[in-house]
């Protein structure tokens, strides 16, 4: 099994093809990416044999940025018989593994795929159960053993091979499945509610999500990442010139301030969260982003990279070592974290929390 399969968003294949020959290089795991555009995923080649499973192992999944999913795959299987395709993909397996504890049939996020999807739903039942009668999955799930992928491309031609559960997307096709909430004023809520699932731990919610933080939301209206932060019982400075949602401004917990991003301070020295969604170039939210840290006025920040340029690797990549290098000049010891999220079209998400500063700073001082 000398592939790395990797899921993307349509259209990010370049971007994605791009970072992980540079991780893997870093890895030194030597090989070539196989890119076709539009085609929702990319096939990272080695030439050494063990290194595909080495790099799907070690590699950590939540550095990649552009992949929603990483799984390490054989030679891809093409015209599977139609009376019997179960056979030939068992095979690929034979030995490869052993009580995997997930079996997930999937398509690339195409529009193309949505006919193959229908297949592969019917697929897995049968499939499932053979798998199980080779002991190469377990006979019930298991969260913390492998994941058996099987990567239908087309009718009758997949890719199978499988991913380790601390290190791959927890989701189907790397894809989380959130409800759009009736009552949020825009859909890119969605946005922060995939973020916060992505980059917050489930169990460290209460903690670093609870009611009665403080939040600033940069870029605000019409409110759809306010509706969030609101959801979850905080208290929102919202900033923007626009108009926020009435519905927000009724619950008593949004303090709107018709004001700049850029130049907007913020009014109490205990703001947990900052987030910010403003169109702007990266490189002049990126240096915002990394003022805020720096100054202490926050403890963790997600905001938006928009990305309408073509050498969008390259734009993303100078920005976050510039936020790197800041961060580290200023004796800052913090977590960075990116995501081209689902919910995310021609951008990326970042995440990063500030743990502590070398150098006080105003909320440090406190
Ligand atoms: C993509 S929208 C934000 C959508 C919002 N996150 C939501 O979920 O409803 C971008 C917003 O940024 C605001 N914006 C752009 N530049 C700004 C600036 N310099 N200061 C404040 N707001 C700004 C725009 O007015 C616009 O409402």
């Amino acid at each position: 099994m000398n592939k790395v399969i990797l899921y993307c968003r349509p259209g990010f294949e370049k971007e994605c093809a791009a970072e992980i020959t540079e991780k893997a290089t870093q890895y030194e795991a030597y090989g070539f990416a196989r890119v076709k555009e539009n085609s929702g995923y990319v096939v990272f080649e080695c030439y050494q044999h063990d290194d595909a499973e080495r790099l799907v192992k070690t590699l950590p999944f939540h550095e990649l940025i552009f992949a929603r999913q990483m799984f390490v795959s054989g030679e891809l299987l093409r015209d599977l018989p139609p009376d019997d395709r179960i056979t030939p993909i068992v095979g690929m397996l034979s030995g490869a593994i052993e009580r995997a504890g997930a079996l997930r049939v999937e398509v690339p996020d195409t529009n193309e795929s949505k006919e193959l999807m229908k297949f592969c739903r019917k697929f897995t039942v049968p499939l499932r159960a053979a798998f199980r009668e080779q002991n190469i999955l377990l006979g019930y799930e298991k969260a913390d053993r492998p994941v058996l992928h099987v990567l239908f491309i087309a009718p009758g031609c997949c890719y199978v091979g499988y991913s380790y559960s601390n290190n791959n997307s927890p989701f189907y096709m790397g894809i989380p499945r959130l409800k759009f909430p009736a009552d949020a004023p825009s859909r890119s809520t969605l946005k922060l509610e995939e973020a916060f699932h992505v980059f917050i731990p489930a169990d460290e919610w209460d903690e670093r999500l609870g009611s009665g933080m403080y939040a600033v939301d940069l870029g605000a209206c019409p409110g759809g990442w306010t509706y969030q932060l609101v959801k979850r019982s905080m208290m929102v400075y919202a900033v923007d010139n626009g108009p926020m949602a009435p519905s927000l401004m009724e619950t008593g917990q949004v303090m709107h301030h018709q004001a700049d991003g850029f130049r907007f301070e913020p009014p109490r020295n205990n703001v947990y969260w900052l987030v910010c969604d403003m169109v702007e170039k990266p490189a002049k939210v990126t240096s915002l982003m990394s003022d805020w840290l720096v100054k202490g006025w926050c403890r963790e920040a997600i905001f938006n990279l928009k990305l309408p340029m073509k050498k969008r690797y390259e734009e993303v990549a100078q920005n976050l070592t510039r936020l790197r290098e800041r961060l580290s000049e200023n004796g800052i010891n913090a977590q960075v974290h990116a995501k081209h999220l689902y919910h995310d079209r021609e951008e990326i998400t970042v995440h990063v929390r500030r743990f502590w500063s070398a150098v006080p700073g105003r909320r440090d001082e406190r």
